[in-house]
């Protein structure tokens, strides 16, 4: 079966079924998962939903993310963490074309190699001139990646990392991917975040949006991929106040099975497969949970609804 995935994702993938019935998220967005999330976010930025929102507080804060840049400065290196189809890149390099940057470095970073063509391609159209140096990489593996060190380095060169459209709460251990990420950053690199901020008294309001069909395709297309049946009424989404997440679980309505690499896995009637976790943030959660994955505060600011935020942070010496 050509599902995209490694053969070590895959073992991934089934030890993470067997073990904790989980679904890791990060495998959808491989292969044909790009189609099903752009149309996902194409939505969302014709609705003026999240996505639009963070686009728009994103250009207004440009002027400072990058007000270290003068004459002197040769080369811009823009890291994309979790791409997507960079299409949220666009105004920023539109700024830096305006500001008479030549050299712009495009560094997508991403666990899909067809969220790295998609993205490349689409910047590639609208911005000929810049440079476009992609890497394949999971971030769950604390690794250094050693091709942005290599270039981050060079003289009269500016660092910009950036980590779009509410990646950040999608982990389940946030502080180790950010701790991964950091590995690759020095104490002059910004890493910009823009996230969701959340009115946590209005929950099902945010479970909602979660319930939408093309969401239920999306989460259970790697699952669909290896054979296992999934039906939109076994879809369940929740509120899990103690960790101040929504959870999309899969409640099995019959026995079912499922084979990977060669393995064949059998749930039972009635239990639950976790298909993905979405952290939410208020301004002081998401602040401190940076504080101590050891970044600190540049900026940050929010829309007026107060329903976005776009963060500036450094890597730090010192966690508080
Ligand atoms: C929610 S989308 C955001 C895309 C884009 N930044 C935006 O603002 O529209 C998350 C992106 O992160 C990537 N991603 C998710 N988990 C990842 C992981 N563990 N390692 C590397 N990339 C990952 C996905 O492939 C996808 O491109």
């Amino acid at each position: 079966m050509d599902t995209d995935l490694t053969k070590t994702q895959e073992l991934e993938l089934l030890s993470s079924l067997e073990s904790r019935a989980e679904s890791p998220l990060k495998f959808g967005y491989i292969g044909d998962g790009y189609d099903n999330w752009v149309r996902i976010a194409e939505k969302s930025r014709e609705n003026h939903d999240l996505e639009y929102e963070e686009d728009m507080l994103k250009k207004e804060s440009l002027p400072f993310i990058f007000r270290e840049i003068n004459e002197n400065i040769k080369t811009v290196n823009i890291i994309d963490f979790g791409c997507g189809d960079g299409v949220p890149m666009f105004p920023i390099f539109d700024y830096l074309e305006r500001k008479g940057i030549s050299g712009i470095n495009y560094i997508p970073v991403d666990i899909s190699q067809a969220m790295l063509d998609g993205a490349i391609n689409n910047i590639k159209g609208r911005f000929p001139s810049v440079n476009m140096m992609p890497i394949l990489f999971d971030f769950e593996k604390g690794e250094i990646i050693e091709k942005i060190l290599q270039i981050s380095r060079n003289e009269n060169t500016h660092n910009y990392f950036f980590l779009l459209g509410n990646t950040i709460g999608n982990f389940d251990n946030t502080e180790k991917v950010l701790s991964n990420l950091k590995m690759s950053m020095f104490s002059d690199d910004y890493l910009i975040v823009g996230n969701q901020i959340s009115n946590l008294i209005n929950t099902s309001k945010i479970i909602k949006y979660y319930q939408e069909k093309e969401k239920f395709d999306f989460f259970v297309r790697i699952l669909k991929n290896y054979g296992m049946e999934c039906y939109l009424e076994e879809y369940v989404v929740k509120w899990n106040e103690n960790k101040k997440q929504i959870e999309g679980f899969l409640v099995l309505d019959d026995d079912k099975e499922i084979t990977i690499a060669g393995r064949t896995l059998r749930f039972e009637k009635n239990e639950e497969i976790l298909l993905f976790i979405s952290k939410k943030y208020v301004e002081e959660s998401i602040v401190e949970m940076l504080n101590k994955a050891g970044f600190r505060i540049d900026l940050f600011t929010t829309n007026k609804k107060k329903n976005n935020c776009i963060i500036s942070i450094s890597p730090s010496r010192y966690k508080s």
